[in-house]
């Protein structure tokens, strides 16, 4: 029996890791940088949660929650999604917003400081029909700012500043970004009953799925990509009509992002799938990457606090972003192979166990102070060992025969210079530690 990965997931093999711990690395440094520590939270959350925080009438929530069973069932041959003996009240996180708000609340952050500058990475699941770029478990960096009173055209031109900084180590050539203002909770109301009412006289016009999220979300009619959405919302929609109060918050963002050099595009059709957001919206897109080509995405969420328990009278504000790794990856090109190297590489020019005994030592003891050595546990001939050693890229080869056997020696071959010495077994690590 053949098992394969499942669809929608991929495994990051032993050559891409490289590239993942790079970028891993110049994230933990550069949020750092930013004031921002890191946060890790489980992969898997109450259902709830992100029913409330995401919306009921949401893609992620509506159709692509992957629910997890409370317990693990006693006999496994029951487990169906139905079985009566699981209780299905848990989903894999399809983001982490939710469980960071969720943590923030719990723990009283509010209580300890002013702001709480938040980071993570990990893995995401959504339950989504896969294509190049769109995956069911895929991994985020991502980026909160929560607080009380923490309203601050400032803190959205850091967030995006942060996410832009981001993307441009990472090697992301042309980072596109577009922002947006959805206004205050009111106003999102009353826009959405704005847009019901003027697409209501245009909805044979609609795609099939549009004229069905007319009613459950209206909104996401604006970023809908089918040609004959998109020339309606053309035509209706110049400028979301939002608040003077709202309005002014948004000239004021645009103004601290000039201040800072940030480039952007103002997009009245950009709205987000996930229904938190009021205010500042906004989306990093680059080249090369087809349809899918959001690297990264975020906005305010200031309600979400309330909704999710938090005391009202704090005035909660909140703003964040996620970028997507594997776009990040598909977009700079990051998915080539990548070599390893090693220190120095074992070569056993005898066969039988003593030889092999005193060349395990050996490895043994210079593994425990660090230098990465290795050595293949059974008889190989001594070619096929050497060409083992190129291909780790061995700087130095560890040649034990015979002659160094019964003369407490070892020989050390420079792989490159194939400049070889003789010497005592018992000064190995002194010369490695000079040559290395
Ligand atoms: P999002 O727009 O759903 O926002 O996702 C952010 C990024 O994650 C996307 O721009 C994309 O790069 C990546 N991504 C999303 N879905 C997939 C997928 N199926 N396959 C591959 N990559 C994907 C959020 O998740 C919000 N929590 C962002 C946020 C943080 N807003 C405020 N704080």
């Amino acid at each position: 029996m053949k098992f394969s990965v499942p669809r929608g997931t991929s495994d990051i093999l032993p050559d891409a890791v490289p590239h993942w711990e790079e970028l891993e690395s110049k994230a933990r440094k550069i949020c750092k940088s930013y004031g921002y520590r890191e946060i890790r939270t489980p992969v898997y959350e109450e259902t709830g949660l992100f029913q409330r925080s995401l919306g009921q009438t949401s893609d992620v929530v509506n159709k692509q929650l992957l629910q997890v069973f409370s317990s693990p069932a006693k006999d496994l041959s029951q487990v169906s999604a139905n079985s009566e003996n699981t209780v299905v009240g848990y989903s894999l996180r399809p983001e982490g917003t939710a469980a960071v708000v969720r943590s923030y609340l719990e723990n009283s952050f509010d209580k300890n400081e002013p702001l709480s500058k938040l980071f993570y990475i990990g893995p995401m699941f959504r339950g989504e029909r896969p294509q190049k770029g769109r995956l069911r478990q895929f991994h985020q960096i991502g980026v909160e700012a929560i607080g009380p009173n923490s309203i601050s055209a400032f803190l959205d031109a850091e967030i995006i500043a942060l996410a832009m900084h981001l993307l441009k180590n990472f090697g992301i050539k042309n980072p596109k970004l577009k922002i947006n203002s959805l206004g205050s909770k009111e106003d999102k109301a009353n826009i959405s009953e704005w847009l019901r009412k003027e697409f209501a006289k245009h909805k044979k016009d609609l795609c099939e799925e549009c004229q069905n999220r007319f009613e459950r979300n209206v909104f996401r009619v604006l970023d809908c990509k089918s040609e004959s959405c998109r020339r309606l919302v053309n035509k209706i929609v110049k400028e979301l009509p939002i608040s003077g109060e709202s309005r002014s918050y948004f000239d004021a963002v645009q103004h601290c992002l000039k201040a800072i050099g940030i480039d952007f595009e103002v997009s009245p059709h950009l709205v987000r799938g996930l229904d938190y957001y009021t205010y500042t919206v906004f989306e990093i897109t680059a080249e090369g990457l087809g349809s899918q080509d959001a690297v990264g995405a975020g906005g305010r969420y200031d309600r979400l606090l309330d909704d999710l328990g938090g005391d009202e009278k704090a005035n909660f504000g909140a703003i964040g972003f996620a970028l997507g790794i594997e776009r990040i990856l598909l977009a700079t090109s990051l998915t080539q192979e990548t070599s390893t190297v090693l220190d120095a590489c074992m070569v056993v020019l005898n066969s039988g166990y003593e030889f092999q005994k005193e060349a395990f030592k050996i490895v043994d003891r210079l593994r425990k102070v660090g230098i990465s050595v290795d050595m293949s546990y059974t008889d190989r001939p001594v070619k096929s060992q050497f060409s083992r050693a190129n291909k780790l890229n061995a700087r130095f080869a560890l040649i034990l025969g015979e002659d160094e056997f019964d003369k407490g020696k070892i020989s050390i071959k420079n792989m490159k210079t194939s400049h070889q010495e003789l010497v005592d077994r018992e000064t190995v690590l002194d010369y490695l530690r000079k040559v290395l």
